[in-house]
């Protein structure tokens, strides 16, 4: 039984995926760590396992995702299925959650809730704290910059660049330079329309809520934050990042595998380019094809993430490999489905991160000192990937078709040229 602690019961409900599982528990842990006592309220689809915070309760509620698995085929189809389908449980578990509260207190063992934690992309939660009189807090997972360009969607629209059009990716967008129309955040999906009412629903419901927590750093983004205060003018919190001070493995909704550590024990100080696209995204066979030989012919020993459906379409267990390709980087290349990746991202043989620049990898390889190869898939990592090597100058943007002899030639320009070596100078300071 967990015990009673300041009289204060936060309760936070994540999106059920990994990159903002992550942050969430890392804020439960800050919080519980400040005297709150925590309780997640999260959806049965990729729940988190409890056993490794037995200091908090979990109530999962259920979100109809085992009777339809077709709602996870695309990212804004997923996010509008989870906004439906868990209003209703997830006002009935708050429902008894604050009777609960109450009856405690008549029993004068106060254990006042204050208000929801929920996070941005779960805009629903707005309409149940208000039809609850429950304040709501925002936890945004992603950076300030990507936020500004989310809530510029209605305008960009309006000017004709979304849908965007092959003739007009390399357009310079006035409005939020330095961003190009590539670089918009938008996400795979056959209907424009379903996504720009997404993003107008969770802008507008981010304005609606008490105040904003973002898992950033004041230094990093100060000069966004004018702007952002001017679109969201309610409180906003930047007290990232939050894997400093909570790691994010106890909340790893798959087993990291840390034989990449002792392999790494055995590669030289800032030799190995380490590469991962985080749970999410995926690319082609031909792609994946290009990145196998890239690495294998480049002059860097790699590790290299390669979960079971990165390749997009194929439903094998175990990945194509190119015929030859195992056997060329025998010693040099070391493949893990999943790894410890901030203990992968700390480790001194570390030199270079190949990345999606999911908003936590890229904090994460900016909080060790680690350069950048961007490759950005969809949504706020287009915006993060062009700050990162436009504006923070600490990583080299991939940004053409993937090829083997690019791929070789960006590798070596991040870890032995000296541009390389001056985005690492910059990102360690
Ligand atoms: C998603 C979105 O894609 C991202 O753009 C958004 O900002 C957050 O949600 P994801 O694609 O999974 O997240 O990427 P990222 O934000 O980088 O989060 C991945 C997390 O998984 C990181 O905390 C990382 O440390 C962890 N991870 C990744 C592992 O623990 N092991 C791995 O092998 C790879």
């Amino acid at each position: 039984m967990e015990q009673k602690r300041r009289g204060v019961r936060l309760v936070l409900f994540p999106c059920p995926l990994q990159g903002h599982i992550n942050p969430m528990l890392q804020l439960a842990s800050i919080l519980h760590s400040k005297g709150f006592s925590i309780t997640i309220v999260h959806t049965c689809f990729n729940s988190p396992n409890s056993s490794n915070y037995p200091d908090f309760t979990f109530i999962p509620i259920p979100d109809g995702v085992s009777d339809d698995k077709s709602v996870l085929s695309d990212g804004i189809t997923f996010l509008s299925f989870f906004n439906v389908n868990c209003a209703v449980p997830l006002r009935d578990c708050l429902i008894r959650l604050l009777s609960d509260a109450t009856n405690i207190v008549a029993e004068a063992v106060a254990e006042h809730i204050p208000c929801l934690i929920s996070d941005s992309l779960m805009h629903f939660t707005q309409g149940v704290a208000d039809s609850l009189k429950l304040p709501r807090l925002v936890l945004q997972t992603s950076s300030v910059v990507s936020s500004l360009a989310f809530a510029a969607f209605p305008v960009l629209r309006q000017k004709g660049y979304l849908p965007i059009s092959d003739s007009q990716l390399e357009t310079p967008l006035t409005e939020l330079p330095p961003l190009k129309v590539k670089d918009l955040p938008v996400f795979h999906t056959h209907d424009v329309d379903i996504m720009c009412q997404f993003m107008e629903s969770f802008v507008n419901q981010v304005k609606a809520s008490s105040g904003i927590i973002v898992n950033t750093f004041h230094h990093l983004e100060q000069p966004a934050l004018a702007a952002h205060g001017k679109e969201f003018p309610i409180p906003v919190f930047t007290i990232g990042p939050f894997h400093k001070v909570f790691p994010a493995s106890s909340s790893s909704l798959l087993t990291q595998d840390r034989s990449c550590i002792a392999w790494l024990d055995t590669q030289a100080p800032k030799s190995v380019i380490y590469v991962s696209f985080g749970s999410l995204a995926s690319m082609d066979k031909a792609e994946f094809v290009e990145m196998a030989w890239g690495l294998a012919n480049c002059n860097s020993p790699f590790l290299w993430v390669v979960r079971s459906d990165l390749v997009h379409g194929s439903k094998r267990i175990e990945p194509f490999w190119p015929d030859g390709f195992l056997e060329m980087i025998s010693g040099k290349g070391c493949i893990v489905k999943w790894a410890p990746q901030q203990e992968v991202l700390a480790h001194p043989a570390v030199g270079g991160f190949w990345t999606h620049n999911g908003w936590n990898s890229t904090l994460e390889s900016i909080c060790e000192g680690v350069p950048m190869l961007c490759r950005p898939c969809f949504g706020d990592q287009k915006v993060n990937a062009r700050y990162v090597s436009h504006v923070w100058r600490v990583g080299l943007q991939l940004e053409n078709k993937l090829e083997r002899g690019e791929i070789e030639r960006s590798i070596r320009r991040l870890m032995f040229e000296k541009e390389g070596e001056e985005m690492r100078e910059r990102v360690s300071s």
